[in-house]
């Protein structure tokens, strides 16, 4: 729905008497607050006819909407997750349709985050609906201390606890105008935070998962696996005596006994129970909290459950899926399979780490690593732009941002520069992938501030605000290999680099000046400091470095940070480090993940790119895929035990972006796509790469495939859009022929067509522009 301007004359209202649990505040412990939802309610009678009726509303952490007993939208785990001290966002619904002579508005609200970041703040509510007659009157009802309000049947409540439900304490029909709540309090006035219009997608029950099996792995538990990893809860359909106590627990992995593996979940209860009222067939699913988890156990149904009694719902932000990929490697297919689950996972409404744990928060570094991936796979434009937001208003005076978005907890500041970069990295991203220029415009100054930041916390252009550096890497969470300052340095540079060309887009000369000259002295620091003979082989900077590792040579590779001179050296170095140090597998973390495919094919190496992809031995891709993940690990380790050890983390999704780029070939070329690449790699034993992106501009298509003397290109280009087509020289003769007429033969052109226009031979590519419109290339191998 559109937003529309309207003031709020509603009043924040909550209930005198909230009964909660105790909790220390600390944000990782083990007691984590739970409380009764409140419920509360509000009736009104309408004399006229009505033409249309709005309701604007939020309530946090959590809110579920009811009008005349029945639930108003789809969205769940509303409104999305901001800092509630600053801001909270509304939803507007349109309920012209629901309204009669006598209504009723129920609403129930749940702690959500809001409880757990500010443990002393209750959840609270604010409404206003606002009536327009046919004779043009107009009337507002709004929340205040008016409204009833009272607990019920939601007993406990909280993220990472779950949700306990007492179906005796129903109140049949508190949601509709006959109700007697003549037993309910008044509900009292609060303070709340700003309002702001909820834009972004919501989050949504976007699938219903059957369980693939169940068994029993000890007297009255039953466990059900879904075969798949995901984020959401069951629902459960159950019948039996009044007062069963039903326990719902959560896990991702399963013990070698069959039970519940808790350790991943580290102290996250995740557990939901429902207590029957005793009718027919009674259905519950929860809704003030979520879950990470592949399998699902019940405890304390009555009799035996079979595959029926439980159903998986799919939660998360409901962005649309702009991206397609499909390849003849069934191992490249699972890996993209396994990244959707994974970045979809975590997305709710912030860009999570993990959604399972006692964490699930907006880590940055998390984020920006795995932004361009969910980009091409996904329309991810209102959600970052929320996000930006939400780092924005995070920044302290002194230009410092967190960690992590929104920020809960001081020991967040100031944030690793590798998480921090999340700010302007997807700020361009936004620039670059969806040609939004507004966005750079309404963060300037704020990233300005935090590249000043940067600047003064690094001492001769070495930032020394790592902390956690190339995060992950085999064997370790700790880089081994990575010195924490070459990585926070890589990134202060990239900033600064970025703000250069965000002040260029945006016109300040003077900017694009001084950070251009900025980025300049920070690379020459950067090589004094890190190059040596040796390449980028450092000064080790801690007892657990042991050695110069991959990422400390790609990352200055990426960016061309490398001398000239040494380029050639520092290629063959970090060649060396692959094949003869690691035998064609990655010692990066999650930091060189991102860089190191892209290095390898920008300097003629994206076969090794693909070889280290489809490795199916430890560490890689394939080897957690062969041990059964089905999204993505935290750790290169199968690990099983606790600690830090998700079995749902997008961070190495980066890899995801890559077969886009590298294998469909697709990047732009100018923001926004009107110009782009089409630069297919035919790597290793691939025989066909089917690919599409939905952008701003209109829908790119783009498939090849090969066999042993015949390449062929099908590419569409959308409407006002033009691209560079790069044909790999794949033989030493051949001929090129687009829709049947033949353009090229042995590099040579001899025909001219106006749509394909031949540019050129680049190394071993051969290049055409074309417009709009649909193209079919084939190279065929000529004799010899
Ligand atoms: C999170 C990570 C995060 C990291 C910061 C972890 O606990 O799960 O994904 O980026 O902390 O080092």
């Amino acid at each position: 729905m559109p937003v529309e301007e309207f003031d709020w004359k509603a009043k924040w209202i909550t209930k005198k008497d909230p009964k909660t649990f105790e909790s220390n505040g600390d944000w990782m412990v083990k007691k984590f607050v739970q409380s009764y939802a409140m419920y509360f309610r509000k009736t009104f009678e309408i004399k006229g006819n009505i033409s249309k009726a709005k309701i604007h509303i939020s309530g946090i952490g959590y809110y579920e909407l009811r009008i005349n007993g029945a639930r108003v939208g789809d969205k769940v785990l509303d409104p999305a997750q901001t800092d509630y001290s600053k801001i909270a966002l509304y939803s507007t619904y349109d309920i012209t349709d629901l309204l009669r002579s006598q209504n009723a508005i129920g609403v129930i609200v749940g702690n959500g985050r809001h409880i757990k970041a500010y443990r002393y703040d209750f959840p609270k509510l604010i409404v206003q609906v606002e009536i327009e007659y046919k004779n043009g009157k107009k009337e507002t009802i709004i929340s205040d201390e008016n409204w009833k309000t009272s607990h019920g049947p939601l007993t406990e409540n909280g993220i990472y606890y779950g949700e306990k439900y007492d179906a005796r304490l129903e109140m049949k029909g508190w949601d509709e105008f006959d109700f007697d709540d003549s037993k309910w309090e008044m509900a009292i006035v609060t303070d709340g935070p700003k309002l702001s219009p909820e834009i972004m997608p919501p989050i949504r029950v976007v699938k219903t998962l059957k369980p693939v099996k169940m068994y029993s792995p000890k007297d009255g538990i039953y466990v059900y696996d879904f075969g798949q990893n995901f984020t959401g809860w069951v629902r459960l359909h159950a019948s039996g005596p009044k007062g069963t106590e039903i326990k719902l627990r959560y896990a991702e992995v399963v013990n070698s006994d069959g039970t519940l593996n808790f350790s991943t979940i580290r102290n996250a209860e995740a557990t939901d129970i429902y207590i029957l009222k005793g009718e027919d067939t009674e259905s519950y699913e929860p809704r003030f909290t979520y879950h990470g988890f592949r399998y699902a156990q019940i405890e304390g149904f009555p009799g035996v459950p079979t595959l029926e009694n439980i159903e998986g719902r799919v939660v998360h932000t409901d962005v649309e899926s702009t991206g397609d990929f499909y390849c003849s490697n069934e191992l490249i297919n699972q890996i993209h399979k396994n990244t959707l689950w994974a970045q979809l996972s975590n997305l709710m409404s912030v860009p999570t780490d993990c959604p399972q744990r006692d964490e699930r928060l907006g880590w940055m570094g998390d984020a920006q690593l795995s932004a361009e991936e969910a980009i091409y796979n996904f329309d991810m434009h209102e959600f970052y732009k929320k996000w930006l937001k939400d780092i924005q208003l995070s920044q302290r005076s002194d230009g410092s941002i967190p960690d992590v978005a929104p920020a809960y907890n001081a020991s967040f500041y100031p944030a690793d520069p590798a998480w921090g970069t999340a700010y302007i990295t997807i700020a361009w991203y936004l620039y670059w992938y969806y040609n939004d220029r507004s966005v750079l415009e309404e963060h300037y100054e704020s990233m300005k501030k935090y590249v000043e930041f940067l600047k003064v916390n690094s001492e001769n252009n070495i930032s020394k605000l790592g902390k956690y550096g190339d995060w992950c890497p085999p064997g370790s969470v700790f880089p081994k290999r990575t010195p924490v300052e070459l990585t926070s340095t890589f990134y202060y540079y990239n900033d600064v680099y970025l703000l250069s060309k965000i002040a260029d887009v945006l016109k300040k000369s003077d900017d694009v000046d001084v950070y251009s000259q900025l980025a300049e002295e920070i690379k020459l620091a950067f090589n004094k400091r890190f190059l040596t003979p040796n390449g980028y082989d450092v000064i080790r900077m801690s007892p657990i470095d042991s050695g110069t590792g991959q990422t400390s040579n790609v990352l200055p590779l990426f960016y061309d940070m490398v001398p000239q001179d040494r380029k050639t050296d520092i290629v063959q170095k970090l060649l060396n480090l692959i094949m003869n140090d690691q035998d064609c597998h990655l010692d990066t973390g999650i930091v060189g993940t991102k860089y190191i495919f892209d290095v390898l094919s920008e300097n003629g190496y994206a076969d090794i790119a693909y070889r280290i992809i489809t490795q199916e031995s430890y560490p890689g891709f394939g080897y957690m895929i062969k041990e059964g993940a089905t999204t993505l690990w935290e750790r290169w380790e199968k690990l099983m035990g606790g600690g830090m050890n998700s079995h749902n983390h997008v961070m190495f999704g980066s890899v995801d972006a890559w077969f886009y780029k590298y294998l469909a070939g697709l990047s732009p070329i100018v923001a926004g796509w009107k110009r782009f690449r089409v630069k297919p790699y035919v790597v290793g034993d691939l025989k066909y790469v089917s690919s599409s992106v939905r952008t701003v501009k209109g829908n790119i298509e783009v498939a090849w495939e090969r066999t042993n003397n015949v390449f062929k290109l099908k590419i569409s280009v959308p409407a006002g859009c033009e691209a560079e087509v790069h044909l790999p020289i794949l033989w030493e003769k051949y001929s090129v022929s687009e829709n049947g007429k033949e353009i090229l033969k042995d590099g040579k052109q001899i025909r001219k067509e106006k749509e394909v226009i031949f540019v050129g031979q680049e190394g071993d590519r051969v290049v055409f522009d074309v417009n709009s419109g649909n193209y079919e290339f084939t190279i065929v191998q000529n004799e010899e």
